[in-house]
C-alpha cells in the first residue's frame, strides 16, 4: 500500500524515516504505539546519563527506524558494543539499512541478554511501548534489565505522559521502583507526544 501511494525511494533520509514510521504505526498501532519517532530532546535526556565505557555493551530496545540509535552511536562510537532489538520486520529492515555496521535482532526486549555473550551491558535505553505490551513480557524485561545491568549503569525509558495514570502506566512505575528502588525523571513536553524521561541508575 506504500507502494502506491509514495516512492519511498525518491525521499530524503528524514522524510523517508518518517514515512516508514507512521506506516508501521498505522498498520501495528498496538506494536509501535505512536506515529511519530522519538524527538531529539528527549533522546539527548535520555542519552545524557549513559556512561561511555568502552569494553561495555549497550542494548536498545525498541529500535523503530533509529531515531535513539543514531544519537546513541555517537556517543558510544564503537559499534561492536550495540546491540539493538526490534519486533517489527519492516522497522529491523529499514534500520539494517540506516545503520549497516550495527547488530539488530528481529527478537522480543524480554530476550536482550540472549546477545550480550554472558557480559553485563553498561545501559539499557529503551522506548518500548510498555502501556501496551502484555504484563508479563514488561515484567520479564525489567527482571532482565536488573539482573543484566553493570554495577553503575543506567536504564533510561520514558512514558507518555497521558498514560502516566492509567493502570499500566502506574504498574509500569511501581514495577520499576520495586526492581530499582525508584528513578529520576524529567518532562519533555515539546516531544510529540510529550514524555516523562525516567533513567534509572544500578
Ligand atoms: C514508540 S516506538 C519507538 C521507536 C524508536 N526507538 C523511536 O524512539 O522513535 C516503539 C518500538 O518498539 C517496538 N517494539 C514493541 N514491542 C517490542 C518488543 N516486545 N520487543 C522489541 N521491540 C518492540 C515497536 O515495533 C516500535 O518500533
Amino acid at each position: 500500500m506504500l507502494g502506491k501511494c509514495q516512492d519511498i525511494s525518491a525521499q530524503s533520509a528524514p522524510m523517508k524515516s518518517f514515512i516508514q514510521f507512521f506506516w508501521a504505526a498505522l498498520k501495528n498501532p498496538l506494536q509501535v504505539s505512536t506515529l511519530f519517532a522519538t524527538g531529539s530532546t528527549a533522546v539527548e535526556a535520555m542519552i545524557a546519563p549513559v556512561p561511555t565505557r568502552p569494553n561495555d555493551m549497550v542494548v536498545e530496545l525498541g529500535v523503530g527506524t533509529g531515531a535513539i540509535t543514531q544519537i546513541l552511536f555517537n556517543k558510544i562510537g564503537n559499534s561492536q558494543k550495540y546491540v539493538g532489538l526490534e519486533l517489527n520486520d519492516d522497522m529491523i529492515e529499514f534500520a539494517q539499512e540506516r545503520f549497516p555496521s550495527l547488530r539488530f535482532v528481529n527478537d522480543s526486549a524480554e530476550n536482550f541478554a540472549k546477545y550480550l555473550d554472558g557480559h553485563k551491558c553498561t545501559a539499557v535505553v529503551s522506548s518500548l511501548p510498555w502501556t501496551l505490551m502484555p504484563a508479563p513480557a514488561v515484567l520479564a524485561t525489567l527482571d532482565s534489565i536488573k539482573e543484566n545491568l553493570a554495577p553503575g549503569g543506567v536504564f533510561a525509558t520514558y512514558l507518555t505522559l497521558h498514560v502516566l495514570k492509567t493502570p499500566a502506566g502506574k504498574r509500569f512505575q511501581d514495577a520499576i521502583k520495586e526492581r530499582f528502588g525508584g528513578f529520576e525523571s524529567k518532562v519533555v513536553i515539546e516531544n510529540l507526544p510529550p514524555v516523562k524521561v525516567l533513567i534509572v541508575r544500578k
